[in-house]
């Protein structure tokens, strides 16, 4: 357990940052989608370390970040044409795709299962980060188990305060939202986590259907992290896909606070945040921050074509 607080490093101190994590200490580091909390992938005690400070369930298994694709073979076996196709078009990016599992890959990365998630990060602090540390980096999001990721390192800070090594600092996260996750491991491509790389891109490369992964279909969890309660924030989250919904949720308040996120401003008079991909997490945190007991989350035609945030959205209002 650690004793000393958590330092937080600039982007020249990249260096300590691979040190530490060569070291077997825990490191958050920031990637395009959210920041991750690092351990090196062959380091079992570190790997342990992160499901410990996280409080993750021992059966979600992390993403392995790699920062050149001649690392797949040390961490995936039996790959598949069609990786090359997903590589060459989306790596390094949001993307993140499961394969079957090398043997020299801790069983514990994967939570016991015969595969490994991973991804190449488009972040250039995270895959020289990956360089420096020499071995892929098995990060999960830098959050508390059921929160709302970290999208800045304020977040990061405020989870795991004194309870982890480092944070390297990179500022905002561009995207906001979680990698999108596809299994080429079935008959068809699945995808098991929808983002900011969608459906019909990935069909497109692939030359062949993609399926989507649905809760009911889940059953033993082909990606056992969907079963969990996410991204949840500690006021109550309503989502509405028609605006006189929500128009009637904000008449009778009952004195709890309200605040609204929705594309546009519907000028209720209520407090307001504009709702984006990018923002969505960091709008969670400050509700919470500002002590807000209800975020109400109007999702229009436009916001509803966007399957990687609605996905957040529904799961956030325990959806
Ligand atoms: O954008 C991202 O993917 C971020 C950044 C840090 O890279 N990482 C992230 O990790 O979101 P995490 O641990 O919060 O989510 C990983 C998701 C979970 O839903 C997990 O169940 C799934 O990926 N997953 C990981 N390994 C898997 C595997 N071998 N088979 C199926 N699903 C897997
Ligand atoms: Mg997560």
């Amino acid at each position: 357990m650690q004793t000393e607080p958590t330092i937080l490093l600039n982007p020249s101190q990249i260096g300590e940052a691979a040190r530490l994590l060569r070291a077997g200490r825990l490191v958050a580091f920031p990637t395009e989608t959210v920041y991750g909390l690092g351990a090196p992938i062959f380091l079992e005690e570190a790997v342990k370390e992160i499901f410990v400070a996280k409080g993750r369930p021992s059966d979600n298994p992390l993403i392995a970040h790699i920062s050149h694709l001649d690392q797949v073979h040390q961490i995936a076996r039996e790959i598949p044409e069609q990786f090359y196709r997903l590589a060459t078009t989306f790596f390094p990016g949001p993307l993140t795709v499961v394969l079957k599992r090398h043997q020299d890959v801790p069983p514990l990365v994967s939570a016991g299962l015969d595969t490994i998630a991973l991804r190449m990060p488009a972040h250039s602090l995270a895959r020289e980060l990956i360089d420096l540390v020499g071995v892929p980096i098995v990060a999960p999001s830098a959050n508390l188990s059921g929160k709302p990721s970290a999208t800045e390192s304020t977040h990061v800070r405020f989870d795991f305060d004194g309870k982890i090594a480092a944070i390297l600092d990179g500022g905002k996260t561009e995207y906001g939202i979680e990698s999108t996750v596809v299994s080429l491991l079935g008959p068809k491509p699945v995808i098991l986590r929808p983002g900011s790389i969608a459906r019909d891109q990935i069909a497109k490369v692939l030359g062949e259907e993609v399926l989507v992964a649905t809760e009911a279909c889940q059953g033993s969890a082909s990606s056992p992290g969907m079963k969990y309660k996410h991204y949840a924030p500690e006021a109550r989250v309503r989502f509405f896909d028609r605006l006189e919904l929500m128009v009637e949720a904000t008449l009778n308040t009952n004195g709890k606070r309200q605040l609204v996120l929705s594309r546009v401003n519907p000028e209720l008079g209520q407090d307001y945040i504009p709702l984006s991909a990018a923002e969505f997490y960091r709008a969670l945190r400050d509700a919470d921050a500002q002590g807000y007991n209800e975020i109400l989350i109007y999702c229009d035609e436009k916001i509803q074509g966007d399957e990687g945030l609605m996905n957040r959205v529904r799961r956030s209002a325990g959806m």
